[in-house]
């Protein structure tokens, strides 16, 4: 059985999460802080995830919630969330976001652990354990896709906020390595089902990167996780990241998506630019046989 056999047969929707750019989607909502982060979800996907699966009332967690986007789409949507970051300087701005969105009339509430979130049991209250209807969450990915750039006097450009953090901490999965990434996200899927409700839903939105012109498919790898943390993998969805107008995709590719294709096209590699964010979906299985997923 290949990787991709478990989710073959899976039902597939298309969500139309890009009709505004980002940059649209976060003004007013959220701190400009926020824009420092290199890897951010967008807030249309968080927002469909979480009316999809939940309901108001219900409880959100985010166990890698960088700054926080899971959290402020949920408290927009009257949900509770939760959220667990390693590092502290994202960790205060998901804390600064949340606070602005309440500011703003959001009716739900966010709550943010600073740490690791392979041991994410230990860092939240057992009250919490069973109750959750819904983990949102991404893992860090391919660095290709990260930063912004300036332009700089002279000619050329210089790249900025492109790393999740200065230090190289392997706790943090973005510099754990491919096996480091794949074991520790399982392990923090395990730890989730935990805090799920017998049938809460997991959505992981992830997509695919070259490393040195080859595929690296962290989608596939995903579903893996998943399985391994006995979560039942029941749905394989795509979140526009292009916008669709009378038909046709209006691509919203970053300056690095588009030197990166160029440039492999140039050199001969067919390649073409992403358009959309794999979201797998799993439940936590009723039966009393994979409940107690992730308990040591
Ligand atoms: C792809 S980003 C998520 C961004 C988030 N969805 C947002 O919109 O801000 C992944 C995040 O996981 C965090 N992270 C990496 N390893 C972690 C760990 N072991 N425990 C908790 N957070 C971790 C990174 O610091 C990063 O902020």
């Amino acid at each position: 059985m290949n990787d991709n056999e478990p989710t073959r047969l899976l039902p597939v929707s298309v969500w139309i999460t890009a009709q505004q750019t980002s940059r649209a989607q976060r003004k007013d909502r959220y701190l400009s802080e926020a824009t420092k982060h290199p890897a951010r979800m967008l807030p249309a996907i968080a927002a469909h995830a979480i009316g999809r699966y939940t309901k108001p009332g219900d409880i959100v967690v985010d166990p890698m919630c960088g700054i926080g986007t899971t959290l402020v789409e949920a408290a927009y949507l009257d949900r509770r969330a939760v959220g667990i970051e390693l590092e502290p300087a994202w960790a205060e701005i998901a804390r600064a976001n949340i606070a602005h969105a309440t500011g703003r009339g959001a009716a739900g509430s966010g709550q943010v652990f600073t740490g690791d979130a392979t041991m994410l049991t230990e860092l939240v209250p057992e009250e919490l354990f069973g109750q959750a209807s819904l983990v949102l969450t991404s893992p860090p990915y391919g660095p290709g896709v990260h930063g912004q750039v300036d332009a700089v006097p002279g000619g050329g450009v210089q790249k900025r906020h492109d790393r999740y953090s200065d230090s190289r901490d392997r706790r943090n999965l973005a510099h754990a390595g491919w096996h480091g990434l794949t074991e520790g996200f399982s392990q923090i899927l395990a730890g989730c089902a935990v805090l799920l409700k017998p049938g809460g839903y997991v959505a992981v939105t992830a997509r695919p990167w070259r490393a040195n012109g080859s595929l690296v498919d962290l989608p596939s790898a995903v579903v893996a996780c998943g399985i391994a943390a006995g979560l039942e993998p029941v749905e394989r969805c795509v979140a526009l990241l292009a916008g669709v107008r009378e038909g046709r995709l209006i691509g919203r590719a970053s300056f690095f998506q588009l030197h990166s294709v160029r440039k492999a096209i140039g050199a001969g590699v067919p390649q073409a630019l992403i358009g959309h964010e794999d979201v797998v979906v799993f439940r936590r299985p009723r039966t009393s046989k994979s409940s107690s997923a992730g308990r040591s």
